[in-house]
C-alpha cells in the first residue's frame, strides 16, 4: 500500500482484521433516484434514539424525506473468524453478538430468515439462534431456512427459542408450556461436553421460554436439567448442534460467558483476533483503497462517533481528509476550543470551523417551541454545512460516525420500523450537485467498541469519554427563547454542575449530569436585597442506553456544592432545582 504525505505508517494488511463484507474497494453510494416521502421526518415529534454524536447525522437528515441509503450487499472478502446470530425477535440477540465480540471474535446480526446460501457465502465458524417472544407453533412464528439443519457442517447452538426450533425442525417434541417459563433457575449440568466443560454441576440461569422441549430429536442426548425441564441443555455432539432453554448472553447467567466462550472458541474453534487494533488496521488499509487520491470531508460534532470516523479516516489518508465543524454556539463551554486542540493541534487534521453562531441566534430569535426550534437548527446546519463544502470544490466522499445498531437489520416488524426511522443516516438533504459516497467506517460497532477504538487510537479520554449531548445542544435545554444571554446563563451553569460532578468523580458513572435553564423567575434576597431571578434546574441521570433512566441519587454535599457555586457565580440566578423524576414517564432533557 503507497504510502502518503511521507508518513512512515503501514497498516498491516492481515486478513484478520477485515470484517465480513468490509471488501477493500467498496464504498457505499448513495442512490440518485427520486427522493420518496418516508414516513416521518428523523426527529419529527420524537427524537433521534441515538444518542451522543448522532446530533451530526441527524442535521444532516433533518427537514429531509429521504430515502435509506442504498448499501450494497455485503461481500465478503477474506474475513475473521466469524460467528453469525439469528434473530428470532428476542430482546437480548444483540447483546449475544457483543458477547461473542467480548471473546474477540466477530459477531454480526443478521435477520431470522437470511437464506442459507448468504449464511454460507459469509462463511461464519458457526451460528447461533436467538430467543424470541413466540412460540413454535404460533401463526407466523419466525424459522430458518431449513437447510441450516441440512447442509450446515459448522456447530449450531440454539438459545431457548433456537433450541425450541431445533428440537422441533429435527424431530424432537415440543410443547406449548401452560405457563411461560420465566426468571432465574438452577440446572444441573448432567453431561459435562464441550458446551458446559469447566463449569461447576450447579449453575444459576436467567430462563425465558413459553415452549418446552419434552423430548429431543434423535441423536440428541441431554447435557442438564432443571426441576421443571428434563432438557435445559441438549446436543447432537457428531453433528455440533447444541440446544439450551435459558439465556447464556444476559448478567443473571453467571457462567453464560464461559458457556459462549467453550462453544466459540473451543467447539467452533473460532480464532479470538477481533480486536480493537486488528479493526484498526484493516479499516484504515480499506479507507485507503477506497479513497484513491480523493478527497473527503467529516461534520465534527464534538462527540465520540464523528471524532473516531474523523481519526480512521485521518489515518488512512491524512490530509486529503478535511473535517467541518458548524459552530452553533448551542455548545458547551469551552468545547469548540477542545475540539480545536484535540483534531487541529494534537491530530493535525485540516479542521474548518465555522463561526455560525450569529446565524443560528437570528434565525432561532423569538422561537419558543422545541421541535420548532430543532428544525430550524438542523435546517440551518445543512445550510452551513452546503456552503462550506460548495467552497471546498470537489469532494469525493462524506464520513459519518454510523453505528452498527443502526444498520442491523432487524427481525420484527416493529423493530424494522423503527430502523426505518434509524437508517435515515445519509446525505439525503444536500443538493444534487453534492453527490458524496459515504464512508461509515464504525457501521460494525458497537457504542462501547468505538470507545475503545478512540482510545486506542489516542484521543483523549476527554473526548472518548464524554456523555452524549443532544444535536440542537443547549437551545432544547433552555426552556422558551434562545437568546445570546440566556445561553451565557446556561453554559456558566452547566459547567459549574460538570465541573464538580467530575470533582466528586462522578463522570463515568452518569449517562448525562447537566443544567436546564427554566423560565421560572422566583424571588430571593442576596446580601441585603430582594432578587428576582431565574431557576436553574439540574439533571442527573443513570441510564443503559438512553431509552430508560434513573434519576441519580447524587451525595447531597455534591448537589449542595452545585446549587451554592450557581447562585454565586452565575448572574440572574437565584435557585437551583434537582430533578428527580425518572425517564418514563419523564424524559431526559426537558425542552
Ligand atoms: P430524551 O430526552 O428523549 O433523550 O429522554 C434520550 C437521549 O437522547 C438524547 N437526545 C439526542 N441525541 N440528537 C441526539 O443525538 C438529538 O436531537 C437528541 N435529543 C435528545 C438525550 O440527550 C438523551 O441522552
Amino acid at each position: 500500500m503507497a504510502q502518503r504525505h511521507g508518513r512512515d505508517r503501514t497498516a498491516r494488511l492481515t486478513a484478520a482484521g477485515r470484517l465480513p463484507g468490509q471488501a477493500e474497494g467498496r464504498h457505499i453510494e448513495r442512490s440518485g433516484r427520486g427522493r420518496t416521502v418516508h414516513g416521518e421526518q428523523a426527529n419529527a415529534g420524537h427524537r433521534v434514539l441515538a444518542p451522543d454524536d448522532a446530533e451530526v447525522e441527524a442535521y444532516l437528515e433533518v427537514a429531509l424525506d429521504a430515502p435509506a441509503p442504498d448499501r450494497a450487499p455485503d461481500d465478503d472478502a477474506q474475513s475473521p473468524d466469524s460467528v453469525l446470530v439469528l434473530d428470532f425477535g428476542g430482546q437480548t440477540a444483540q447483546l449475544i453478538c457483543r458477547r461473542v465480540r467480548e471473546l474477540h471474535v466477530y459477531s454480526e446480526l443478521l435477520p431470522f430468515d437470511t437464506p442459507w446460501d448468504e449464511i454460507a457465502r459469509r462463511a461464519p465458524r458457526a451460528v447461533i439462534l436467538s430467543g424470541g417472544p413466540m412460540s413454535v407453533y404460533e401463526d407466523g412464528a419466525p424459522h430458518p431456512d431449513p437447510r441450516i439443519w441440512s447442509e450446515s457442517k459448522m456447530p449450531v447452538l440454539g438459545i431457548c427459542y433456537g433450541a425450541q426450533l431445533m428440537a422441533h425442525h429435527l424431530g424432537g417434541d415440543v410443547v406449548p408450556a401452560a405457563k411461560r417459563e420465566y426468571g432465574p433457575a438452577v440446572i444441573s449440568i448432567t453431561t459435562e461436553d464441550g458446551l458446559f466443560r469447566g463449569i461447576a454441576r450447579e449453575q444459576p440461569v436467567w430462563m425465558s421460554h413459553g415452549d418446552s422441549i419434552v423430548s429431543p430429536p434423535p441423536g440428541f442426548e441431554p447435557l442438564a436439567r432443571t426441576a421443571s425441564t428434563p432438557f435445559a441443555g441438549l446436543a447432537d455432539t457428531d453433528r455440533r448442534m447444541y440446544g439450551i432453554q435459558f439465556h447464556p448472553e444476559v448478567v443473571h447467567t453467571p457462567a453464560g460467558r464461559d458457556i459462549l466462550r467453550n462453544f466459540v472458541l473451543g467447539i467452533a474453534g473460532a480464532r479470538p483476533s477481533w480486536t480493537a487494533q486488528s479493526f484498526i488496521d484493516s479499516t484504515v488499509a480499506d479507507i485507503r483503497a477506497q479513497v484513491g487520491d480523493g478527497r473527503v470531508i467529516c461534520a465534527l460534532s464534538g462527540g465520540v462517533d464523528s471524532a473516531v470516523a474523523a481519526t480512521l479516516v485521518h489515518r488512512a489518508v491524512g490530509d486529503q481528509l478535511t473535517c467541518i465543524y458548524v459552530d452553533h454556539g448551542l455548545m458547551r463551554k469551552r468545547e469548540s476550543e477542545l475540539l480545536r486542540e484535540t483534531f487541529e493541534r494534537n491530530l493535525g487534521m485540516n479542521l474548518v470551523m465555522v463561526d455560525a453562531r450569529e446565524r443560528f441566534l437570528r434565525r432561532l430569535a423569538g422561537v419558543e417551541e422545541p421541535e420548532h426550534k430543532r428544525r430550524i437548527i438542523g435546517d440551518e446546519f445543512i445550510r452551513v454545512f452546503e456552503e462550506e463544502s460548495a467552497r471546498m470544490g470537489q469532494i469525493d466522499f462524506l464520513t459519518q460516525g454510523t453505528l452498527y445498531p443502526d444498520v442491523i437489520e432487524s427481525a420484527t416488524p416493529e423493530t424494522k420500523a423503527a430502523q426505518k426511522i434509524k437508517t435515515h443516516h445519509n446525505v439525503g438533504g444536500l443538493p444534487a450537485d453534492l453527490r458524496f459516497k459515504l464512508i461509515e467506517p464504525l457501521r460494525y460497532l458497537f457504542k462501547d467498541e468505538v470507545r475503545v477504538v478512540g482510545t486506542e487510537l489516542g484521543l483523549p479520554e476527554t473526548m472518548v469519554q464524554r456523555q452524549p449531548f443532544p444535536g440542537p445542544g443547549l437551545a432544547i435545554r433552555i426552556i422558551g427563547e434562545v437568546t445570546a444571554e440566556r445561553l451565557e446563563t446556561l453554559r456558566e451553569a452547566d459547567w459549574i454542575v460538570i465541573d464538580e460532578i467530575k470533582a466528586a468523580g462522578l463522570y463515568r458513572s452518569l449517562w448525562q449530569s447537566f443544567a436546564i435553564l427554566t423560565p421560572v423567575r422566583s424571588v430571593g434576597v442576596m446580601g441585603d436585597g430582594r432578587t428576582y431571578a431565574n431557576v436553574v434546574a439540574v439533571r442527573a441521570v443513570t441510564s443503559e442506553d438512553g431509552m430508560t433512566a434513573d434519576w441519580a441519587k447524587l451525595p447531597y454535599d455534591v448537589l449542595g456544592k452545585i446549587s451554592s457555586r450557581i447562585v454565586n457565580e452565575v448572574p440572574g440566578v437565584n435557585r437551583v432545582v434537582y430533578d428527580i423524576s425518572s425517564k418514563p414517564p419523564a424524559t431526559i432533557e426537558w425542552e
